[in-house]
């Protein structure tokens, strides 16, 4: 198992590629790329630590040998955000990198399975999917926007609010990973009942999780070690999928377009990355109409990402 990492050396990509190294099986290798000089360093920092995963570090002009024959590769590439920036504010600046990433791709490995964390996510993974389409490499089943982030946001906060075992609660979330996209199903918590004023204020704390962290960062960037967290868990459920265990996680994927094109739901994943695209069963009357309200928001920030590789 090769996996890669794009954007190996900032916050979010140490933090992951940290918990890869202690949690990948036995064998693996953890290919880290980065342009910033110091990747060679965090690539033998982490080759110190006793498991039996190979470390290599990459530099910027060495993109090639970084993914040459990966089967998982994640994208945590890109400029965070500050305090008073919405995510789609990091449009211009990280469309770009993930267009060359997924040149790179195409190019190295285009059977590996692509996991995007590069904000704007309901942006940057339509981007991916049309280079990938233009060199005639697309899979929608290989293509993942990580909103792990969202979900395990979502259980330590009701596991919070209603003194829970955070290690029992599951949450789905569905839509996409910005604001008013983000949308838990709390309704479908199992065995947990809210009021109405719970799933008002949780639905909206979860919505503005990463704002809360952008602004207790204060300048400072935005979430890198629950986001490495979170993207681990998610490369760890595509690394048994991909060793034949039959897994349910969810994810930002390309389905049958009932909502929008790409769509944060439930998806079966094995060795060939989506195996099956999962209902996300019945909503409340107040996620039926977040979920129609929020639509055109996502729609807009989908034909976005499409249109900077087609316009
Ligand atoms: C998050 O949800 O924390 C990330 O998408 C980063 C951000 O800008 O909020």
């Amino acid at each position: 198992m090769k996996v890669a990492v794009l954007g190996a050396a900032g916050g979010i990509g140490q933090a992951l590629s940290l918990l890869l190294k202690t949690q990948l099986p036995a064998g693996s290798e953890l290919s880290l790329y980065d342009v910033a000089p110091v990747v060679p360093g965090v690539a033998v920092d982490l080759s110190h630590i006793p498991t039996a995963v190979k470390v290599a570090g990459y530099g910027a002009d060495n993109l090639n040998d970084a993914l040459a024959g990966a089967d998982i590769v994640l994208i945590p590439a890109g400029m965070p955000r500050k305090p008073g920036m919405d995510r789609a504010d990091l449009f211009n600046v990280n469309a770009g990198i993930i267009k060359t990433l997924a040149e790179g791709i195409v190019a190295n490995c285009p059977k590996a399975l692509v996991g995007i964390i590069t904000n704007p996510v309901n942006g940057t993974v339509p981007i991916v999917a049309e280079v990938f389409k233009k060199a005639g490499t697309y899979d929608a089943g290989r293509v993942f926007g990580v909103t792990t982030l969202d979900v395990i946001r979502s259980e330590a906060f009701v596991a919070e609010l209603k003194g829970l075992d955070v290690s029992k609660v599951k949450v789905p979330v569905i839509g996409g990973h910005s604001g008013t996209t983000i949308l838990p199903l709390l309704s479908q918590v199992e065995g947990v009942e809210f009021t109405d004023e719970e799933v008002a204020s949780l639905t909206h704390r979860i919505q503005n999780a990463g704002t809360e962290v952008v602004e207790a960062k204060a300048g400072g960037g935005s979430a890198t070690l629950s986001m490495g967290a979170a993207a681990a868990r998610f490369c760890m459920s595509l690394v048994k999928g991909l060793q034949g265990e039959e897994v349910i996680d969810y994810a930002y994927v390309e389905g049958d377009g009932s909502d929008a094109p790409f769509f944060a739901q439930p998806v079966r994943l094995g060795v060939n990355g989506v195996s099956e695209i999962l209902p996300y069963g019945k909503l409340s009357a107040f996620e039926e109409k977040a979920k129609n309200d929020m639509l055109p928001t996502l729609k807009k920030d989908i034909q976005e990402g499409i249109d900077f590789i087609n316009g």
